[in-house]
This record gives C-alpha cells, structure tokens and sequence, in this order.
C-alpha cells in the first residue's frame, strides 16, 4: 500500500461555500506533499466534503460510507469533512469505525497537523471547533479548478439562525476577513490571469472588515477596480442588511455583475416572522424596487422554501404573488426539511410530503412561466458571453452572461474560443433557463 499512502480523493457536495473550501483543502493536502486521484479505488485517503442543509443531503453522506465499508479492508484511510462533520462530530467515529479523521470548516486550519497524526495511525483525529472559533481558513495554497473565475471567500459562518436552518451550527460564528486580505487574494488571481471573481459568504452583507478600512459595497468596488477584473459577482445576500450602497456600488463600477441572488424564502410575512427572516414582506419588496431602479436592469434570483411549518394555503399564495411581484430570473426551491439543532424542529411539521410536493410543483410550474416571459426580452439584444466550453454535438459553445444566465451561441466554423475568452452574442432565442445566440461578427 505504500504507493497509495500519498495519494487522496475528494468528493463535494453543498454550496459554493463547501466546493471552495474543497479548493483550499486540496491545496493544503497537496502543499503536504499529497496527490489527488480521481478515483476512489487509487487513493490512499478519502475525503467526503459533506452538507446537511436538508435531510436528503444527510442521508446521501451515510449511503456513501456505507459503501466505503467495503473498502476497509484494502488499507483505505477515511475523513469526513463539512457541515456533517461538524454537526454529527465524534457520533461519526461510532456509525461508521472505519472513519479515522471528522473535521468541520472551522477546523480546517488545523489540517496539515491532524493529516500528520493520521500517517501516525491514528484512529480516530477530529477538529470540530465550536462556534467561538475566531479563525478563517485563510491559505496560500488554493487549488482553484477554474483558471479563469474563481471564488473568495469573504467572510464566514453566520450568526442569523434563521428558525429552520443548520448553518450557524455547522459553521460557527460569522468572522470576516480584512479587506487588505481580500483585496491582495483578488490582486493575485488576476496577476494569474482570472477575470471573474465572486466573493462569497452564507451572508456576505454581514461583512464587517475587522480593519474598519471598508463596508461590503466600498470592498465589492474595490474589487470590481482592480486591473484585469472584468466581472465581479457576491453570494449570498441577506435581505435584512441589504444596503442601497450595493446598488449604487453596482451602478457606479461596470465590472460588478448585474445579478444579485436575495433570497426571500417565503412572501408571507406571518411565516418570514416564524422564519425568524428579521424583515417582512413589505421590507423585502423595498430592496427589490432599489434593484428596479438601477442603471442597469439588475437579474434577481431567489431561494424559496414551501410547506414550512404552520404555511397556510394563504401564506402559500403570497409566495406566488411575491414571484409575480418580484419577476424573478431563477429561483431555487425546497421543501421544508426539519433538521437538528434549529428551532424549526420542535414546531408541528404538520404538511404532509405529498402537499409540499405539490406546493412545490406549483411554484415551480409559475416560475417557468416568468422566466420564459423574462428571457424572451432579451431577444434582439447584444450581450458578452464569457465562453465556458463547446456542446460539440449540437455545434454551439456555452457561455455564461454578467447576469448569470447560460447563453449558447453558434459561430462560423473558422472560430474557435478559448474558455474563459469573452465574445459578444446577438440573441436569438429564448427557453425557460437559458438563451441562443449568434456570434456577433465585427466589421
Ligand atoms: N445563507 C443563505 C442560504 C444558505 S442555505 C441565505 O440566508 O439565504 C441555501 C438555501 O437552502 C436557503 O436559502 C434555504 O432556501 C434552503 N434551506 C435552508 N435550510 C433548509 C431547510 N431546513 N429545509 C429546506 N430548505 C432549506
Ligand atoms: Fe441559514 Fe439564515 Fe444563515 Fe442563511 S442567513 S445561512 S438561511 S441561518
Ligand atoms: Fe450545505 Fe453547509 Fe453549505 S449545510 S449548503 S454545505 S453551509
């Protein structure tokens, strides 16, 4: 086994939180002198990086190492990393004995020391830092899996407790980095080359920048000013700190992507309370006619949960009337799950699974409507494509616009675009969840 004890697989599951995590902890592992192999039957060590935003989610990662059972007996060396790491901590090591590292993203730091006493043979190594923690997993050695657009993270963990939800369990309390740092991690990726950056926390308008040097707005266009930088997207917004200063920031600096993903999670003020969401219906629609009244027409998108406990037929349809209101660009939505720790879980989740279904199905069925509706609009129009790849089969690249939605476009056979090139695109056709242009050739 000796040629595989070097060697590490990964998998990923979650947020963009998590996959960037995922970059850092492979830079880590590689910076320790380890290899990353795409498959589990070549490596040494496997990694599972996990979420628990929902149930599903959950279950997914006990499958996975009830599959990985099997391969105990070939030498293998298991970790599970992430927000079930951290929710279920050292219960991991008895569920499942062959597991010898649980670590949650507070504890990532201590990564290359707890990969040290794993080589020792230890059986059983965890970091599971508990909320206090102060520290960010800030590293010089990220492995970024795209040359060109690349994730920062801003700030992390969150403080909120929204009622139904596991994060400011499994990812400790919210600590942001100064803007100096992020500023200099920007500077170096376009020094690489990278000209998409999006900056990222579960709230990233909590940012507070331990220097007092800059609010979020003034560090987004701080960002979006750098040389070489030519988009500059945030993720994820929280509708209570949301601040007109965004929208002026995004009206004032070109680079900054019109898209701001504000999700609302339900337009029933009576559930956004029980939600403990801190805003209500009338203040979340406040933020959205800021966005209205931008220069630029700004993309919103959202997340929705239905079928939370206590949502009433009524309740349901204020959501529906919030999406006519609000004319999302895209909208993920869930069924409420109930998940430990939260609030939430001791309220009667009384909705049976087959009515959030169909609450679920309905909205969904509404949203396809709008979207269709918005992206018809953009038929005529003229916009810049940062090109993704090439659907050889069907003949068009992918590429993706400022606004974030995926737009395939056709180009004579002579052309031929690098990922991560940026070609204008006249549009030609509209669906539900992407646009279809032509390559606009210049004179
Ligand atoms: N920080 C982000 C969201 C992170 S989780 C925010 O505040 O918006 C991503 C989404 O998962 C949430 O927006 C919510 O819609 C959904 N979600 C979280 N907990 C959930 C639960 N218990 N059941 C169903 N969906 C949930
Ligand atoms: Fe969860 Fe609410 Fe924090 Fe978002 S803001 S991560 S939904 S607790
Ligand atoms: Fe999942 Fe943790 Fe992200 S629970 S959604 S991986 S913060």
């Amino acid at each position: 086994m000796a040629a595989q004890q070097k060697t590490f697989y990964l998998e990923t599951f979650g947020c963009q939180m998590n996959a960037h995590d995922s970059e850092k902890v492979v830079g880590t592992l590689v910076s320790q002198g380890y290899r990353q192999v795409p498959t589990v039957e070549e490596a040494g060590l496997v990694l599972y990086n996990t979420c628990s935003i929902r149930d599903k989610a959950e279950q997914k990662v006990f499958h996975r190492l009830a599959d990985y059972k099997k391969l105990e007996s070939q030498g293998k060396k298991f970790g599970v990393l992430g927000c079930v790491a951290q929710q279920e901590g050292n219960k991991i090591f008895e569920r499942a004995p062959y597991v010898s590292m649980v670590c949650g993203s507070a504890s990532y730091r201590n990564l290359p020391e707890m990969l040290v006493q794993i080589e020792a043979g230890n059986r059983r190594v965890s970091g599971l830092d508990d909320r206090e923690t102060d520290e960010c997993f800030e590293t010089e050695f990220t492995a970024r899996t795209n040359p060109h657009r690349g994730y920062i993270t801003i700030i992390e963990g969150c403080d909120k407790f929204c009622s139904y939800c596991v994060v400011p369990f499994t990812r400790g309390k919210e600590r942001s980095r100064t803007s100096d740092s992020v500023l200099a991690e920007a500077r170096q990726m376009a020094d690489l080359g990278y000209t998409e950056i999006q900056l990222l926390g579960q709230n990233v308008n909590s940012y507070r920048d331990p220097s007092r040097k800059k609010s979020f707005a003034e560090l987004l266009a701080s960002v979006g000013e750098l040389p070489d930088i030519k988009r500059v997207r945030f993720m994820t917004s929280h509708p209570r700190d949301f601040g007109r200063d965004i929208v002026e920031a995004i009206d004032s600096v070109p680079t900054l992507c019109d898209h701001v993903h504000l999700p609302v999670q339900s337009g029933s003020t009576r559930v956004l309370e029980a939600m403990q969401r801190l805003y209500s219906r009338e203040q979340y629609l406040e933020r959205i006619s800021w966005m209205k009244s931008a220069r630029r027409e700004i993309s919103i998108t959202s997340d929705i949960i239905v079928g939370f406990p206590g949502e009433t037929d009524e309740d349901f349809e204020q959501t529906l009337s919030l999406l006519d209101e609000v004319k999302y660009d895209a909208v993920f939505a869930f069924k409420y799950s109930p998940r430990p720790n939260t609030p939430a879980i001791s309220m009667d989740d009384a909705i049976p699974d087959s009515e959030k279904s169909r609450r679920l199905a309905v909205l969904l069925e509404k949203q396809r409507s709008i979207q269709q509706r918005r992206n018809h609009n953009h038929i005529g129009q003229q916009l810049e494509v940062m090109v993704e790849g090439k659907n050889e089969t069907r003949g068009q690249w992918i590429g993706r616009t400022s606004q974030n939605k995926t737009l395939n476009f056709t180009a004579p056979a002579n052309c031929s675009f690098e990922q991560g090139s940026y070609v204008p695109v006249q549009i030609t056709t509209a669906f539900p969840n992407s646009l279809l242009g032509e390559m606009v050739q210049s004179a």
